[in-house]
């Protein structure tokens, strides 16, 4: 019986993706920019089950039954037909589905062992076109470094690579571990339906793309920066804005900005984003590491702080039991 082990970090957007083009397969409305978080790590093994009457995944020993992961199986079968049953089983190092991505890192991972059952050549693109079936934001998580997806496009690829920045920190405030109110697949749905902010926001996203990746090029962390506050402002304004609203902030996310605007104000190079969840994301240079974290572990005492380098692609190893 073949089996795979893959690991794969989650991809944190600096500019973000939300929308979709095609709701169904996830088509991205909005180019995205982004990073892998080295400290964060999804393991999953995926193991011929010929025996099993459909696919499954367990995702820190809870069954997914989404029907993310029904169209990521019939995906991954129309490209490999050879594809056997799979059973496969996921751990992460970090709170499922509280807003670190944990989506990104699962189905790239899920793609690249489910792809290496039949192929251990396949290359990146075609991993990144199935994990994107999965969810958005996975078919960067196949990447290591500096990602950018297209607007329209299958499949992310590689801007910069692991390397590019060495100085690159992130620093992770999660400040709570609740599963989050509504998933990001609905909540993006429901901001295009009802948003009236929803055009503005794919409107100005190109121009951010282009100032971000230009900041990354030169290694500019105030410029990167702030377009990364502009991109992640603009993606909740149409959630608030949104038909009920969407609202996945806690006290503690607030507090969190507040430590970061008076840092900033003090001259530490520090800058956040966030996803959909309450934590939030700190993008800082390895020289003003030490006190953004203490600034944190002092004013935020409960929130739990994770460091983080670049990380690289998705990996994995295969054996027969
Ligand atoms: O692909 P999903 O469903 O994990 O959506 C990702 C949405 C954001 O995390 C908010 C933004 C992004 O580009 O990762």
């Amino acid at each position: 019986m073949r089996r795979v082990v893959s690991q794969a970090s989650p991809s944190l957007a600096l500019i973000k993706y939300w929308g979709k083009r095609n709701s169904g397969i996830n088509i991205p409305a909005t180019t995205s920019v982004a990073v892998a978080l080295d400290a964060l790590v999804t393991t999953t093994e995926v193991t011929e089950s010929p025996d099993e009457r459909e696919d499954s995944l367990f995702v820190d020993g809870e069954r997914d039954k989404s029907t993310g992961l029904r169209r990521f199986f019939e995906a991954a079968r129309e490209a490999m037909p050879d594809l056997p049953r799979v059973a496969a089983r996921s751990t992460n190092n970090f709170p499922t589905a509280a807003g670190l991505a944990s989506s990104s890192s699962g189905f790239a991972a899920l793609a690249a062992a489910a792809t290496a059952l039949v192929d251990h050549s396949a290359d990146q693109e075609f991993v990144s076109r199935l994990a994107r079936v999965g969810s958005g934001s996975a078919a960067r998580a196949v990447f290591g470094g500096f990602t950018l997806f297209r607007a329209g496009a299958k499949n992310a690829e590689q801007a910069f690579d692991p390397d590019h920045w060495p100085e690159f920190r992130v620093v992770v405030a999660a400040v709570g571990s609740a599963k989050k109110p509504i998933s990001s697949r609905d909540a993006m749905i429901r901001a295009a339906q009802t948003s009236p902010f929803f055009s503005d926001w794919i409107d100005v996203n190109e121009s951010l793309v282009e100032e971000a990746t230009a900041a990354l090029a030169s290694r500019d962390l105030e410029r990167l920066g702030l377009t990364m506050r502009r991109s992640y402002l603009a993606m909740f304004s149409t959630m608030f804005t949104s038909v009920p609203p969407v609202f996945y902030w806690l006290p503690k996310t607030v507090e969190v900005l507040r430590v970061a605007e008076e840092m900033r104000s003090g001259g530490v190079g520090v800058f956040e984003t966030m996803d959909a969840g309450p934590q939030v994301k700190l993008v800082c240079e390895a020289r003003d590491l030490g006190v953004v974290v203490s600034s944190l572990k002092e004013r935020v005492p409960t929130a739990e702080i994770t460091e983080s380098v670049v990380g690289g692609a998705v990996s994995f190893a295969h054996d027969d039991i």
